[in-house]
This record gives C-alpha cells, sequence and structure tokens, in this order.
C-alpha cells in the first residue's frame, strides 16, 4: 500500500479501448460456489483485487484448495462442504465476503471466529445474523453484531424470510445457509436486487424457483441441493466500468470504450440514468457469456447533459454508482436528486456524507439528506484543487480521481491503497486512455 496520496490534474482528451476488470460480485461467488461444490471449479476472468483475494484465502481456511494459474484463471477442488477454520478468517474489507461467507459456513457444524479492516469491523453484520439465528445458527460476537465475531452453524431449519432492506448480500447468504438447512428456503425480496447468486446457483447445478407475485419476487431453494464444479467466465464489473466511462463524458474532446461490461439489468441503473441525463453512451456487440449478457460501451464527450430526478426505486441496480454518478452530476446543468438511498451510508463508507463533503470541497453545490443528495450543477467544470478524505473507500477515492481530470484545479486523494480492493489496474488504466495520476 503505497504512504503518498494519489492527485489527477486535468489535461487533454480520453482515447482508446480498455477491458473491464472482472467483475467483483461474481468472483467472489464463483470461490464460494467453488469451495461448496464437489468436484473441480474453474474461473476465467477473475477480480484479482484484495477482497476476492481475501475471499481465496478464507475458502482455503474452509477446506478448499483454490490454485491461481495466472492471467485470471483460478482452479478451485471443492470438496463438497466446509471444515473448521484453525484461524480467525479475515475478510479484510469485504462486507460481500463476509456475509456471503457467514451464511455458507452456518450450514455445517463448526465455529468460525471472522473478522476484517477497520472499515469492515465498523459495518452491521445483524442483518445477516438475524435471519441465520432464525435458522438454528448461533453467534457471540460485539454489540450489534459487529465483527469480530465467532458463528457457529450446523442443523439449520428452513426458513422464509421477507428482506427487510434491499441487499442481495442478505438475500445470498440465506440462500448459501439453506443449501445445508432441513426443509430449504424462501426469500422474499420486495425490490429486485442482483442475482448473481442465484443464476451462479443453477449453474452449479441447483434448483432455485423465482416467482413474482405482484411485482415481489420469491426465491425458493428447495432442501437436499447438491453443487457440482463448473467452469465460470466471470463478465466485466459495471461498476468499476463506471469509473473511465464517466472521464470519457466528462473530460473534453474524449472517446472512450470499455468492452466486456456485464449488462445484467440488475447493475445498470448507471448507465440508464447517465442517457436520461443526454450523456452519449452507446453499447454494441451485445453478446452472452455465462449466463450473462455482456456488452461494449463507448462514452464520448457530452457537455450538454441535464440534471435528473434518478427513480428510488432504480437504487439497487446501482447502489454503488451514486458517488460517480455525482460526480457527473456536478458537471451538468441543474439538479440531480438521489433519494432512497440510505443503504448507502453502510457501505465502505457513509458514502453519502463522503460524496457531498468530497464534491462541496471541489466547489459543488451539494445538499446531504438522510436518505439521500441533491447536486446542483452549473454546467461548467468545478472547481477543484483539494485534497479529499475517502476514509478508506476506494469508490469514493477513484470518483473523486476522475471528477479532478475535469475539473479546473488537480484534486488529490488520501490512502489510495484502497483502490486495489476492487480495480487495481485502475490508475495505469486511466493514464493509458491519456489522463494524468501521479502521486501527490
Ligand atoms: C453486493 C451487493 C451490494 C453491493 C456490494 C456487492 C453483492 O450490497 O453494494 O458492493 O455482491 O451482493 P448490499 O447487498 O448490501 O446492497
Amino acid at each position: 500500500m503505497t504512504a503518498a496520496g494519489l492527485k489527477s490534474t486535468p489535461g487533454g482528451p480520453l482515447r482508446g479501448t480498455v477491458r473491464a476488470p472482472g467483475d467483483k460480485s461474481i468472483s467472489h461467488r464463483s470461490m464460494i460456489l467453488g469451495a461448496l461444490a464437489s468436484g473441480t471449479t474453474t474461473v476465467e476472468g477473475l477480480l484479482e483485487g484484495a477482497d476476492v483475494l481475501a475471499t481465496a484465502q478464507a475458502m482455503r481456511s474452509f477446506g478448499a484448495r483454490v490454485e491461481q494459474e495466472g492471467g485470471g484463471r483460478w482452479r478451485i477442488e471443492g470438496q463438497g462442504g466446509f471444515v473448521e477454520p484453525l484461524d480467525v478468517v479475515d475478510c479484510g474489507n469485504a462486507g460481500t465476503g463476509v456475509r456471503l461467507i457467514m451464511g455458507a459456513a452456518a450450514g455445517f457444524p463448526l465455529c468460525a471466529t471472522f473478522t476484517g479492516d477497520n472499515s469492515l469491523r465498523g459495518r452491521p453484520m445483524s442483518r445477516v445474523l438475524d435471519p441465520l439465528a432464525r435458522m438454528g445458527a448461533t453467534w457471540l460476537g460485539r454489540d450489534k453484531g459487529r465483527l469480530p465475531l465467532t458463528l457457529k452453524g450446523g442443523n439449520l431449519r428452513g426458513l422464509s424470510y421477507k428482506l427487510p432492506m434491499a441487499s442481495a448480500q442478505v438475500k445470498s447468504a440465506v440462500l448459501l445457509a439453506g443449501l445445508h438447512a432441513e426443509g430449504g428456503v424462501e426469500v422474499i425480496e420486495p425490490e429486485a436486487t442482483r442475482d448473481h447468486t442465484e443464476r451462479m446457483l443453477r449453474a452449479f447445478g441447483a434448483e432455485v424457483i423465482v416467482e413474482d407475485k405482484g411485482g415481489v419476487r420469491h426465491i425458493r431453494l428447495p432442501a437436499g441441493q447438491k453443487l457440482t464444479g463448473t467452469h465460470v467466465a466471470v463478465p466485466g464489473d459495471p461498476s468499476s466500468a463506471a469509473f473511465p466511462l464517466v472521464a470519457g463524458l466528462i473530460v473534453p474532446g474524449s472517446e472512450v470504450t470499455v468492452e466486456g461490461v456485464m449488462l445484467n439489468e440488475l447493475r445498470t441503473g448507471l448507465f440508464t440514468t447517465l442517457r436520461e441525463m443526454g450523456a452519449d453512451l452507446v453499447i454494441s456487440n451485445v453478446r452472452e457469456s455465462s449466463g450473462e449478457q455482456v456488452g461494449d460501451i463507448t462514452a464520448r464527450y457530452s457537455p450538454d447533459m441535464k440534471g435528473v430526478l434518478v427513480p428510488p426505486e432504480r437504487a439497487p441496480a446501482m447502489i454503488d454508482e451514486y458517488p460517480i454518478l455525482a460526480v457527473a452530476a456536478a458537471f451538468a446543468t441543474g439538479e440531480t436528486i438521489m433519494r432512497g438511498v440510505g443503504e448507502m451510508r453502510v457501505k465502505e463508507s457513509d458514502r453519502i456524507a463522503l460524496t457531498a463533503a468530497g464534491l462541496e470541497a471541489c466547489g459543488v453545490d451539494v445538499e446531504e439528506e438522510p436518505e439521500g443528495f441533491i447536486v446542483r450543477g452549473t454546467g461548467q467544470a468545478p472547481r477543484g484543487g483539494t485534497m479529499v478524505e475517502t476514509h478508506g473507500d476506494h469508490r469514493i477515492a477513484m470518483s473523486h480521481l476522475v471528477l479532478g481530470m475535469a475539473a479546473q484545479a488537480p484534486v488529490s486523494i488520501d490512502e489510495p491503497g484502497m483502490i486495489a480492493t476492487s480495480f487495481p489496474g485502475f490508475a495505469d488504466m486511466m493514464r493509458g486512455l491519456g489522463g494524468t495520476i501521479e502521486e501527490a
């Protein structure tokens, strides 16, 4: 991890074609399902970011053989179940990692102690522990189920669980625990969230029944499922592609293409919103890969973007993209209203507070609300010329570096090492496109 900060400097147009890094959500799931399955799972295009590497290490401690073969290719020899880890399982910065692994581990008669970095130890785990406890798992830990905590699994009952918040992590934890519960599980989802766990469970041979009852999704996993190792081709991450694409929209004269971006409609709310703002964003070469649609996305400089009201019901399909949307909104004309995004406050940081503080420090007019925020753009490049505190949040860091590429003066961020949790090649990719990002 570098001690120095990173600085982005406004400059000439960004031009070129790049490949999106592997999707983080799918990468975590490929490791966990590969470890739970019997036999060999091969993965290509894995995101080799710190979060996923922590999940790979965790899968080793639960008994799987996990080998890196080079060039994003990995091999997992699953044992058809988890064994008790001999040491504490450290999930680093990864909320997805720890929540899904706790769900998977709860199905087995074992005791496991989980921890993570400073940010992860401050994030709520009760959202996962509550349904797991209703299935029969027990845990011991700090107040409100913060890490570190020890989980004891095994002898789980089935459960029908209505999600109290739109969270794919909670849904996935219940489904993974349900693999080893008597009676199977059902998750009722008032707002649809990313469905990668459902899709991947099917690819590993499980039966997953999804029914829409009056706009509410019921996801059922009958008891007695067996997972068999398979091949997973990880598509490009739309949440990472967002950064070079928004940079292409706001840096004058730019044309940036990101290839191989996953187009699952439960993930592409940002692209829909940017187009509503008038962004020149074109999707081409749409194809299918490992059960997901992927395509190439080209962003051209779009000086006439207008502020919009983002429908709150779109939030689950772009929950990680609001910080970079707010950057695009800072270059648009008029108000961009982002509401119904209270979940942003319990991500790697309080992303409503940090996005508002960072943009304000860059001279942008932002209004914070309890469950949302409003950005008022003037159609002019914001002032920039400041150091933004990221509190160790990779997406806050990348969003403000993108802003600095098109602001009136450079923008610096602290803690650049955290970018490697999701996008290790970010700075090099932006330099390759013609951007100026250097140590500050
Ligand atoms: C994820 C779900 C989302 C998202 C996170 C990845 C996943 O979190 O913010 O980055 O892979 O399931 P929530 O489930 O908490 O909304």
